[in-house]
């Protein structure tokens, strides 16, 4: 017997929809019958998306413009989604940037921006699709796209990784808190992936980059399985779990 939750009819809202990473999650998500309502800042580039996501899937798909930094926004947005899709059951939270740590070292109002958009800009739409979810009463998901950089701050990405912790506890809170309502809350962790985020940069470990379409895949898997955190590639919860393990004192002297 399969304990696999069905995608098919689940009404999807993909914030951040632009990304290389949500662009193939959207597809594998049309391919098992999932609604969708794409949310990004490019309404066109999402409206192209819309277009060749409806021929894969032959369902309608919505788009809203989605600016993650006017937070006052993000009510509006989810309600719309909700009224386009004529209902919402899960919110995938995908966007985010990279930024550049060592112009957010000498300029703190690059660190807040990298802060805003990996942290309170998720955390905003997170905490009214929990309420939304929580007053229509019939349960439901949000996912959200964290990192393994969340897992240990280290010199080369700490204000990126701060945000992305701070996310993961957020995360784990409102997991607790709507675990009564039938509301599930997966955190996903992905280790370096091949998109734009990641265009041209050499990262430790750059061999260990994955491409998106096995991330996708990974995340969709971890949707319908219904768990609370994954790591994709799974390799990398056991990568984090000795890093993790390292005695700080050490640890601050590895070049990682
Ligand atoms: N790639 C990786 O190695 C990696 C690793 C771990 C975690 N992650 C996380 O996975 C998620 C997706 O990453 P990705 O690699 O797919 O990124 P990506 O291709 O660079 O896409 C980033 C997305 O964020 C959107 N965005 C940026 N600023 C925005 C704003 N102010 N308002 C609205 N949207 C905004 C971008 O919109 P535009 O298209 O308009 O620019 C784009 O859709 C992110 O949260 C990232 O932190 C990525």
């Amino acid at each position: 017997m399969s304990h696999l939750q069905s995608l098919r009819g689940r009404r999807i809202c993909l914030v951040g929809s632009t990304s290389g990473i949500a662009r193939v999650v959207a597809r594998e998500l049309v391919a098992r019958g999932a609604i969708l309502h794409l949310g990004a800042r490019d309404l066109e580039e999402a409206r192209r998306d819309a277009v060749d996501l409806e021929l894969r899937g032959g369902l309608p798909v919505s788009v809203g413009r989605f600016e993650a930094l006017d937070l006052g926004s993000h009510a509006a947005f989810l309600a719309e989604a909700r009224q386009r899709m004529g209902g919402l059951d899960c919110v995938l939270v995908a966007f985010g940037i990279l930024g550049d740590q060592e112009r957010a070292r000498r300029d703190f109002a690059d660190a807040r921006q990298i802060m805003d958009l990996n942290y309170l800009a998720p955390a905003s739409v997170l905490s009214h699709a929990a309420a939304m979810l929580e007053d229509q009463g019939t349960g439901g998901m949000l996912v959200a796209l964290g990192s393994v950089a969340g897992d240990r701050g280290r010199p080369g990405n700490y204000t990126y990784g701060s945000a992305k912790a701070g996310l993961h506890a957020y995360l784990q809170g409102l997991r607790g808190r709507l675990a009564s309502a039938g509301i599930r809350v997966l955190t996903v962790k992905p280790g370096p992936v091949d998109t734009p985020m990641t265009f041209g940069m050499g990262f430790p470990g750059g061999r260990l980059t994955a491409q998106p379409e096995a991330v996708a895949r990974g995340i969709v898997r971890a949707m319908e399985r219904g768990s609370e955190v994954v790591y994709v590639p799974c390799f990398w919860g056991l990568i984090m779990g000795v890093l993790k393990a390292i005695p700080e004192s050490l640890f601050k002297r590895m070049k990682l």
